[in-house]
């Protein structure tokens, strides 16, 4: 009889190896290597038949709406059966709210099998009367074992799986401990799997971890066809879920909530929302377009400089890329001549919003050269455009639907990059295109 094989595996990783080691070689993690049971995937599993890609009927109507449209937007456009969703996200951020509430659309599928590690009935009970869902088709289980959860899918066949959260369930089948990277992967894939068979939606909550990746492995982000992060923060009652995987749909789509005594209420026009606080003749705030997705969205993006006290200033850049920041201060010192060196320079996204596109770079530098300055931009203008180490300012990807969206909010001027002039044709606005920053910072201050 053979040996049970066992693994040694890197909680943080997923890296596997038939020794203890103390320090993973992938991710560097110490200390991270626990025992786990290997099981061999391979048992009875039978062979796939090969067809042609043109006897495949693809059936498009497979979508279906979650009651929220936000979330279905997020979802590309409603949620698709048989596909696997996780939604990670802070402890507290709304998650098992959300997944309740889209619940009440989710019932007219059919049974909707609640699966609640976390909480007890009672509690669930509890959050559900304060959102006022009622459905006699939401059933709740709770049940932490992945053999019990299958066996009772089953039995009742739901049309939905709802499962708070991944990290609580655990299969007979391994040894190790609920949470761990073996026991995660397990369960994530046969209930994967059991979704596919079916053909019915499974939602799968995961927690993140303090450097904000979904807890455990990456390898739960391969298994899943998509996954949604929840972000915001604590002290705000924002709440922005983003698309960051979806084999269904565009990536980086968002939808906003905002978190109220009665649970999560859709965010209808969040440019609006973003820009509501916006103070007047004050330097250093700029209003930039940047695109979520397909969504374009105005934010305020908000400079401090002031001249620093510090051997090395400090450079702060939240809901923005810090080396992004650097690089376009560099930029403004080479090409303008603003004398930033001896600064300590902050910069902020207004909302708790975080922007990767490079789109914004101008509403950056145009924040920046204002609190520099100390002299206020305009109320009435936006700007956008991506700033090259040259100072040259680039264009960007659909500057039509940016500037759309100003215009619907009453802007009355853009600066935008030249190149994006010609593609683009809009009445009630007054649009400068301008070749590089040292242009659009002279039109930003005229
Ligand atoms: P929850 O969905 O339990 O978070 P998660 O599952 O991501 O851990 O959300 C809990 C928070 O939301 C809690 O701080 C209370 C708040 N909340 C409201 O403000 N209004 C509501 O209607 C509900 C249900 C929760
Ligand atoms: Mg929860």
């Amino acid at each position: 009889m053979p040996r049970p094989k066992s693994l040694f595996q890197c909680q943080s990783c997923g890296y596997s190896s038939l020794k203890w080691l103390g320090k993973c070689p992938d991710c560097n993690a110490w200390n991270s290597f626990t025992e786990e049971q290997h099981v061999s995937k391979l048992k009875g599993q039978k062979t796939a038949r090969p067809v042609a890609l043109s006897e495949i009927s693809a059936s498009t109507g497979g979508r279906h709406s979650t009651g929220i449209g936000e979330l279905d937007r997020t979802l590309g456009g409603g949620v698709v059966k048989g596909s696997v969703v996780l939604i990670g996200g802070d402890p507290g951020i709304g998650k098992s709210t959300i997944i309740l509430q889209s619940v009440r659309g989710l019932a007219k599928l059919g049974k909707v099998l609640y699966v609640s590690g976390e909480e007890s009935p009672e509690q669930v009970k509890m959050r559900a009367e304060r959102l006022q869902i009622t459905s006699g088709e939401i059933i709740l289980l709770p049940e932490t074992s992945l053999e019990g959860i299958i066996s009772v899918a089953r039995e009742i066949n739901p049309q939905v799986i709802v499962i708070d959260s991944i990290q609580t369930i655990f299969s007979l089948e391994i040894s190790s401990a609920p949470g761990s990277v073996g026991q995660i992967r397990e369960c994530a894939t046969k209930l994967m799997f059991l979704a596919k068979k079916r053909g019915i939606p499974l939602f799968i909550i995961g927690h993140v971890t303090k450097e904000g990746a979904i807890a455990g492995p990456k390898v739960l982000e391969h298994v899943v066809d998509t996954v949604l992060y929840f972000e915001g923060d604590k002290g705000n009652p924002f709440r922005i879920l983003r698309a960051v995987k979806n084999r269904f749909g565009p990536t980086n789509e968002i939808g906003v909530f905002e978190m109220m005594e009665s649970g999560l209420k859709e965010v209808d026009n969040p440019s609006q929302l973003f820009l509501s606080e916006r103070p007047t003749n004050v330097p250093g705030s700029v209003v930039t377009v940047s695109l979520e997705g397909t969504r374009p969205l105005l934010v305020e993006i908000q400079a401090l400089v002031s001249p620093s006290s510090l051997g090395v200033p400090r450079r702060t850049a939240l809901g923005v890329d810090y080396n992004r920041v650097n690089l376009l201060v560099a930029v403004l010192d080479k090409r303008i001549g603003m004398r930033l060196s001896g600064m300590d320079i902050y910069v902020n996204v207004v909302g708790g919003l975080s922007i990767g596109e490079p789109a914004i770079d101008m509403g950056i530098a145009g924040a920046i050269a204002s609190s520099f300055k100390n002299q206020a931009i305009d109320t009435g203008i936006f700007t956008f455009g991506e700033v090259g180490l040259s100072g040259e300012l680039r264009a960007v990807g659909q500057a039509g639907t940016r500037i759309g969206e100003a215009v619907k909010l009453g802007f009355k001027k853009g600066i935008v990059p030249a190149n994006n002039l010609n593609k683009f044709e809009e009445k009630d606005i007054e649009i400068t295109g301008v070749k590089n920053v040292e242009e659009a910072v002279e039109m930003l201050l005229f």
